[in-house]
């Protein structure tokens, strides 16, 4: 098993935009009203992914086992957030490891990769939400050393 992680390039697109759409229907199922289910999600990542390829600010890595794409992520500087108290910093947005390459510490290089990079670029910490039902995400992430920062909270207010 040969493991790159690397620049992601336009050629890459197709494939880091259908693992973007499974990401998006994951977190629908989570809770279908906070998360929205966004129709025609691939092509709508890979126009948005296209853009941000030449984005400075952006790093989007691909993950290839044995010369197959099976996972990315989508990271960039993000300036200060007054409302979130939070200084400028490195905003990981999205991982995603296909089901048959999980376990193999493909998501581990790429957000050791992000790590290195983001810090590279000036970033002094990375940031990322999860979803709260997203059991596997907190596993990896707290096992990476990630901590517990802040919790989102919902209500719907069309439910009276
Ligand atoms: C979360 C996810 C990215 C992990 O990817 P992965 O490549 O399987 O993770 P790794 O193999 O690098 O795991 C590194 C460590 O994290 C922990 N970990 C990873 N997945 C875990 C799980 N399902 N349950 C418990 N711990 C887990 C383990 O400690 C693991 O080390 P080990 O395999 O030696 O025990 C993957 O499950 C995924 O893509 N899920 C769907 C998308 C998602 O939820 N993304 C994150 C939210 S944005």
């Amino acid at each position: 098993m040969t493991l790159l992680v690397r620049a992601a390039e336009a050629r890459d697109l197709p494939a880091i935009a259908e693992l973007a759409g499974h990401l998006v229907r994951q977190h629908h199922g989570f809770d279908a009203e906070r998360f929205m289910l966004i129709p025609n999600a691939e092509a709508g990542y890979a126009r948005f992914f296209g853009g941000e390829l030449s984005n400075p600010q952006t790093l989007i890595l691909a993950a290839e086992l044995d010369g197959n794409i099976v996972g990315y992520a989508y990271a960039r500087l993000e300036p200060r957030d007054w409302n979130a108290l939070l200084d400028a910093h490195g905003a990981l947005h999205d991982v995603y490891v296909s089901e048959r390459a999980r376990r193999q510490g493909v998501a581990r290089r790429l957000v050791e990769t992000v790590r290195e990079q983001l810090q590279v670029k000036g970033a002094l910490r990375l940031v990322l939400h999860t979803a709260s039902k997203n059991h596997a995400a907190r596993a990896f992430f707290a096992a990476l050393g990630f901590r517990e920062t802040m919790i989102e909270l919902t209500s719907e207010l069309y439910k009276s």
